[in-house]
């Protein structure tokens, strides 16, 4: 799959309801985190009390090689959506957790993915603008930035909207129902190839 034949121009290019996707740097992102941080709380469902900690944890990911961030802003200037991730490598949180599940699990296929790829860290939309368009167009907008040729992302293994976003993007399922050390729930890791690019 390469980045080109994914990408839907007609819903890519649109102007979508005043809605601008676009990329922004590492300082821009540390502006926006504390926004962000209540839109990841907003759409992944979970309480306000876990916003502060959770922007902590984003000021450490700037520091992460090749961060790539993009953003969708209403014309007003109000932040709607967001989507970033790093190069993955050993001594990261994720990458560590998913490189000891994948060996524990003989998977090979996502021993060779995590040796030289990328991470799609977080990608959510405020819940009232979803189903416009909006994170299709975030993570195409992601994926067209990426500096390498693969990018992987972890997302609960249940029939969710963006298990239903990986899949028209033709990100391919590597791994179902790893449960990461934090959270009980099943998680499945998706990826895709930028091999075109
Ligand atoms: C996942 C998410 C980012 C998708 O953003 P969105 O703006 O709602 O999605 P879009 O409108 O761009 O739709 C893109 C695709 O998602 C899928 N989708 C969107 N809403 C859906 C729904 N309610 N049910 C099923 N599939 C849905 C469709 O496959 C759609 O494909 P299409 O482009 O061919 O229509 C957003 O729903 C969200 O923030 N969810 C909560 C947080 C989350 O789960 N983040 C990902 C964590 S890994």
């Amino acid at each position: 799959m390469s980045v080109r034949s994914f990408l839907r121009p007609d819903r890519a290019r649109r102007p979508d309801g005043q809605i601008t996707v676009g990329a922004i740097d590492a300082v821009r992102l540390d502006a926006l985190r504390e926004e962000a941080t209540g839109i990841w709380a907003s759409a992944m469902g979970y309480p306000s009390s876990l916003i502060a900690t959770r922007a902590s944890l984003i000021r450490q990911h700037l520091r992460e090689p090749d961060l790539r961030a993009v953003t969708a802003h209403e014309s007003d200037g109000t932040l709607v959506g967001f989507a970033y991730g790093y190069r993955s490598q050993p001594g990261q949180w994720w990458h560590d957790e998913v490189h000891g599940l994948a060996e524990r699990a003989g998977n090979g296929v996502l021993l060779d993915w995590l040796a030289d790829c990328h991470e799609l860290c977080e990608l959510h939309v405020r819940p009232h603008q979803q189903g416009r368009g909006i994170g299709r167009r975030l993570a195409e907008e992601f994926l067209a930035t990426i500096p390498a040729r693969r990018v992987i992302l972890s997302t609960p293994d249940s029939p969710t909207a963006a298990v239903s976003l990986y899949e028209a993007l033709g990100m391919q399922l590597l791994a179902p129902g790893f449960v990461f050390s934090t959270d009980a729930r099943p998680f499945a890791i998706y990826g895709i190839e930028l091999t075109a690019r």
